[in-house]
């Protein structure tokens, strides 16, 4: 451990939080055991799920719509995949919903989560620092909680100079340094706060920062410039064509299969997003095609610029699909690639 680093570093920290918590709605007040309630496991795993590769901003309205369609565990768990991935449809990264799902009914069947981070690591779909997350703030067990925020706010206390990801070990290691035996939960969602409010990416304001004088980083000058990261590959840009097919006031949508991106999720069908042109060819049934412009969406690895084509049939495409009214378009559940074609197609009538 750097000298600057003391065994005040925990109490400072929680001192700060008692005072600077955010009130989110997944969270008990800062003190407070978490409450004896056989829900509150389920709340804290939900939002942990969201929360991943998700703001706080974007995840407010679906942790309420979830736990207000869904009170617990046994209900989720009682709900379709279908129902599961039309709710989750906006939230991006949609293998975690499909987990979600297959966790649920895990975790029902044994009748309720466990409750350390080892048994909690076995659920299917649920990761190390989903398994650490719930352990520490659902069951206030000591488990060190490593995310992005805590990745940056700890590069900086210790002054890890090495960059990402081979850092990891040594980020995790110095974080297990300084978690304390309890308030361990208080601990990591502190650590997070902090993360986001003062130690920013950019311009940490380390003046108003309550472990400023336990931090090796700010010491040797530049803690901004941590955690040092790889250089960024650039995204590729794919093209595809997305087609819009009505009929009598309702619109043909699929299923994507698989697993693979926005796999079990609703969507307009598409030519696969291979081609190098405007997609024709590869139309799904014989129509007369308007072509109503483009939509851009980036992905994790890609950029998409997806045209869309209208048009009107009398006969049914071939393959699994439903008709969908047209005036219910928002309850399809669609994913926001496929919401975004839909308001152009919407708009262009
Ligand atoms: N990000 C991930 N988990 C969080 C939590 N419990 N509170 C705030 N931000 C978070
Ligand atoms: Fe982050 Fe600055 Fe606080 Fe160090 S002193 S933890 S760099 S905000």
């Amino acid at each position: 451990m750097p000298d600057t680093i003391s065994s005040t570093l925990p109490s400072a920290l929680l001192k700060w939080y008692d005072a600077h918590a955010r009130a989110l709605p997944w969270r008990n007040p800062p003190g407070e055991p978490a409450p004896n309630d056989a829900a509150w496991p389920y709340r804290v795993w939900l939002s942990e799920v969201m929360l991943q590769q998700t703001t706080v901003a974007a995840v407010k309205p679906y942790f309420e719509k979830f736990t207000s369609r869904w009170a617990n565990v046994d209900a989720l768990a009682a709900a379709s995949d279908d129902e599961i991935m039309a709710a989750w449809a906006g939230l991006g990264y949609y293998s975690r919903a499909r987990n979600l799902a297959k966790c649920a009914r895990e975790v029902a069947s044994r009748g309720g989560f466990p409750q350390t981070e080892a048994e909690l690591r076995e659920l299917p779909g649920l990761g190390a620092y989903t398994a650490a997350a719930i352990a520490a703030i659902a069951f206030g067990e000591r488990a060190t909680v490593v995310d992005a925020n805590v990745e940056r706010v700890v590069s900086r206390l210790f002054n890890i100079e090495e960059p990402l990801p081979s850092s990891r070990k040594t980020i995790r290691a110095s974080a297990e340094t300084i978690t304390p035996n309890s308030r361990a939960g208080d601990f990591a969602q502190a650590m997070m706060d902090l993360g986001s409010s003062l130690c920013t990416s950019k311009a940490p304001k380390c003046l108003l920062c309550p472990l400023s004088k336990h931090c090796a980083g700010l010491k040797a000058g530049a803690p901004e410039r941590l955690p040092v990261k790889p250089a960024k590959k650039a995204k590729p840009e794919r093209i595809g064509t997305a087609f819009w097919i009505e009929q009598d006031g309702k619109v043909w949508l699929i299923t994507r299969q698989g697993t693979g991106m926005l796999g079990g999720m609703r969507a307009l069908p598409d030519d696969g997003w291979t081609a190098r042109d405007d997609g024709s060819g590869k139309e799904p049934i014989d129509a007369d095609w308007e072509a109503l412009g483009a939509v851009r969406h980036t992905f994790t690895h890609a950029h998409l610029t997806l045209s869309v084509q209208r048009g009107v049939i009398t006969g049914q495409p071939s393959g699994d699909g439903t008709w969908w009214p047209i005036s219910d378009i928002d309850d399809a559940g669609l994913p926001t690639l496929f919401a975004k074609a839909a308001r152009l197609a919407l708009a262009s009538d």
